[in-house]
């Protein structure tokens, strides 16, 4: 019987071997040992590649852009819905600590992610007492809602539309917030701006003499109300801010990461710089508010849908516009807590060069 002869391609691989004699060999292989061949080769020379180098084109990265010559930066090439490397992570804490506020677009954000990204920044602060005695969300009461809207006439949240006045959050308990986020829903076409105020910046250009006058001193952070002016539930009306009741703090603070000097004034309502006259102390405070608050200290935020703002609550202060309240607006805001405030204490060699 004639055996068919089956055709089976062959290759032929020549190498030249350069040795001491010089000349060549050849090798007869089939076009899957060629397959083969040619995977080995590629694995070894991806192995061949320095780490650095690969590095570099793995290494996630974020783009970081300041909003406003003071303070405020926006993050951009993140996405804050699920976990996040630690390089990034990094980043953003180091960007956070510069600019002091940082704003992320684009974040769709259920109410178990916000509190996820919140609690890389250290424990959740729940909210402190609001007007209505309960949390605004029986589910998950870390969180505040800031809002105007009502349901069957009761508010869903706090503040309002009113304007909130310049504050620092909770400042008159003994350890305030470190951090604080505001995610928004719902925001107004125009209205409810949310302004931030970067207080090294207010400490740093402070004239002289007011650095001198408040050098040591400390003052209490009145409890009564919240920033849109409504009293707290438990508490009463103040008649003399040297009785207030809340925390004493320096009027001067150094701040427990950074260790830069800032100005620390709560807010100002029932204010009072202890050990002064009544008189004094307003004057000396509306002169240190005046200062604190100029403009070019500000950074202003035009709020988006899916904006995420965080900031530093040791070292900034913030306020918010009215808005027409037949539009609604609703924030979900977490925070984070605090530890001890320090008076900052200037060293010896800076004090004098
Ligand atoms: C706040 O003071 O935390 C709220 C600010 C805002 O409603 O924009």
């Amino acid at each position: 019987m004639r055996q068919e002869k089956r055709f089976r391609p062959h290759y032929f691989l020549l190498t030249w071997h350069a040795g001491e004699h010089g000349g060549g060999y050849v090798f007869d292989i089939t076009i899957c040992q060629l397959y083969i061949m040619c995977i080995i080769t590629a694995g070894c020379y991806i192995c061949t590649i320095p780490l650095t180098e690969k590095e570099v084109v793995t290494m996630p990265s974020i783009t970081i852009t300041p909003l406003a010559p003071a303070l405020g930066a926006e993050v951009s090439g993140v996405h804050l819905h699920s976990a996040l490397d630690n390089a990034i992570i990094t980043e953003i804490k180091q960007a956070w600590d510069k600019f002091l506020v940082l704003r992320f677009r684009g974040q769709s954000l259920t109410d178990p992610q916000l509190l996820a990204f919140s609690r890389l920044f250290g424990e959740l602060d729940p909210p402190g007492p609001n007007p209505y005695g309960k949390p605004f969300l029986e589910e998950f009461p870390e969180i505040n809602v800031i809002s105007n809207v009502k349901v069957d006439g009761v508010p869903i949240g706090n503040l309002g539309d009113g304007e909130a006045v310049w504050h620092c959050d909770m400042t008159y308990v003994a350890n305030p917030p470190r951090a604080a986020m505001l995610h928004a829903l719902d925001v107004p076409p125009s209205g409810g701006d949310t302004f931030w105020a970067n207080m090294y910046l207010a400490f740093e250009t402070l004239p002289a003499n007011l650095k001198a006058k408040i050098e040591g001193r400390r003052a209490i952070h009145d409890a009564t109300y919240n920033s849109a002016g409504v009293m707290r539930k438990g508490m009463k009306d103040v008649t003399d801010p040297r009785e207030a009741p809340g925390a004493q703090h320096p009027l001067v603070i150094r701040h427990p990461d950074t260790g830069r000097a800032a100005l620390f004034l709560g807010r100002r309502r029932n204010s009072y710089i202890v050990g002064m006259t009544l008189e004094e102390s307003n004057a000396l405070l509306d002169e240190l508010w005046a200062h604190a608050t100029k403009p070019e200290f500000t950074f202003r935020q035009e709020w988006r849908c899916d904006d995420l703002i965080l900031w530093d609550n040791r070292c900034t202060l913030h306020r918010r516009d009215a808005f027409d309240p037949t539009v609604s607006r609703i924030m979900h805001r977490t925070q984070i807590k605090g530890g001890p405030i320090e008076a900052f204490q200037p060293s010896p060699l800076a004090e004098a060069s």
